[in-house]
């Protein structure tokens, strides 16, 4: 039995995490319900910063907030020394509300709004990753009203799109995101934002994907870019202090996911980066990346309980958790794979092979296809391993099923960080007819 993060099994054969019973999380909290391990968490911020010390290299680790936004993971980020990638006004805000420092925050988004540069300038953030040229234009307008000056880099798209084990080199990239790096669009962006005085412009930014296992993708981005800046360093005298890679850095799911670890992806990017600086003698740029699942992806787990089978004979059995694509929608909208296990006897041997489904009217709505679990009896519990990224946050209310609980767990105490939804809170918003 393979355990995931630091999950284990305690002296009563429960599943514990970070020394707490599960059935005591779940006696006290209620299922569904959203457990991170923050320790975990502490240990992943670490060696991806300590990768970066190790070679003194000057960096920012930014915690990708999308993966998971809340007020007490942000101050976990701002404990851990880590700066926070931003991709919204509501994460902004979330980023606000729990005192981070703004200056290491920094905007990302394809389609930030004027109200939104508009707050994150009133803040001083960090830096706003321009995406596109509309976004140029309008944070000039914005900057001159407000008459100031902010630091920006230039989000570009290299033509690598990774995907775990494969990565695709395409000439054009078609992709929503950033500034193409071969056909002209990134020096026309350059000239533009270089020649404003309302710009400081740090460096560059590429995002090549997620949930990569192997470092080849990061470096042949690295490779393309750094190559350019030797180019404009003649073309337009520009010389960037910051190259930021990004995040996508892969966790593991199923025993089938090999990924590497987290030091290990930053050894290897510094390594080519360094190298590639010193072969066309450039200035060693600050390296930052921006990691979300892999900072939290293992640390979570999700507690259901299981409640209604059904037999089709000769064909499958469903068993059905009280939540579902509404707590976790990776799987109906990725095929996202997890493993499981019965939280109350997680050691039992497995005797049949069930599909795990939710509670959502619709088929969809799947979280586990064919898991081997031992026989089912009352109040039986299931742990999902691996939950804690991109699912709390993306997590809805479709049905109205009020969203889960979150507590985070650490050397044995549990504390409540974001309440359980009520039928109230649902219906907050709503007016009446008349
Ligand atoms: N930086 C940028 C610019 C990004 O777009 C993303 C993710 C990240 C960093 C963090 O990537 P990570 O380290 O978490 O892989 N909802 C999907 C994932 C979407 C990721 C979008 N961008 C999922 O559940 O798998």
């Amino acid at each position: 039995m393979y355990f995931y993060g630091t999950t284990g099994v305690n002296n009563i054969g429960h599943l514990e995490i970070g020394g707490i019973d599960t059935l005591e999380l779940a006696k006290n909290f209620g299922t569904p319900l959203y457990v991170y391990d923050t320790a975990l968490i502490r240990e992943r911020a670490r060696s991806f910063k300590k990768a970066f010390e190790e070679q003194q290299v000057r960096a920012q680790v930014a915690y990708a907030s999308k993966a998971f936004s809340t007020i007490a993971m942000v101050q976990l980020a701002e404990e851990e020394g880590l700066s926070l990638d931003v991709v919204s006004g509501g994460e902004l805000y979330t980023a606000m509300a729990a005192g981070f420092p703004t200056e290491r925050i920094h905007f990302h988004g394809n389609n930030k709004s004027k109200e939104e540069l508009e707050m994150a300038l009133e803040h001083k953030i960090g830096c706003i990753v321009i995406d596109n040229f509309y976004e140029i234009e309008l944070l000039k307008t914005i900057c001159q009203e407000k008459t100031t000056k902010v630091n920006v880099l230039l989000r570009v798209t290299p033509g690598i799109e990774a995907h775990t084990h494969d990565y695709i080199l395409t000439g054009q990239e078609d992709s929503k995101f950033g500034f193409d790096l071969q056909n002209g669009q990134v020096e026309a962006a350059l000239t533009e934002v270089l020649s404003s005085e309302y710009f400081n412009v740090l460096g560059i930014h590429c995002h090549i994907g997620s949930q990569i296992f192997e470092t080849t993708g990061f470096l042949l981005a690295a490779q393309k870019i750094v190559e350019k800046l030797a180019e404009w360093k003649e073309t337009l005298s520009f010389e960037a202090k910051v190259l930021n890679l990004g995040g996508g850095f892969g966790i593991r799911y199923t025993k089938e996911d090999e990924p590497i670890p987290p030091a290990q992806y930053v050894s290897e990017i510094i390594k080519e980066v360094k190298q590639l600086v010193e072969q066309f003698s450039l200035t060693m740029p600050e390296i930052w990346i921006e990691p979300g699942r892999s900072l939290v992806g293992d640390a979570g787990i999700t507690l259901y309980k299981i409640g209604s089978a059904k037999d089709v004979p000769e064909v499958r059995k469903y068993l059905a958790v009280d939540g579902g694509m509404s707590d976790n929608i990776r799987p109906a909208l990725y095929q996202a794979k997890y493993e499981a296990v019965l939280a109350n006897k997680p050691l039992a041997v497995s005797t049949q092979t069930v599909s795990i489904a939710g509670k959502c009217c619709e088929s969809g709505d799947m979280l586990i296809w064919d898991l081997p679990l031992p026989e089912i009896e009352e109040d039986d519990l299931l742990a999902v391993f691996c939950t804690g990224a991109y699912g709390y946050s993306m997590a809805n209310n479709y049905n109205r099923i009020p969203r889960p609980a979150v507590v985070f767990v650490e050397n044995g105490i549990a504390t409540l960080v974001v309440k359980r939804e009520t039928y109230e809170d649902l219906i907050q918003l709503d007016l009446p007819l008349k």
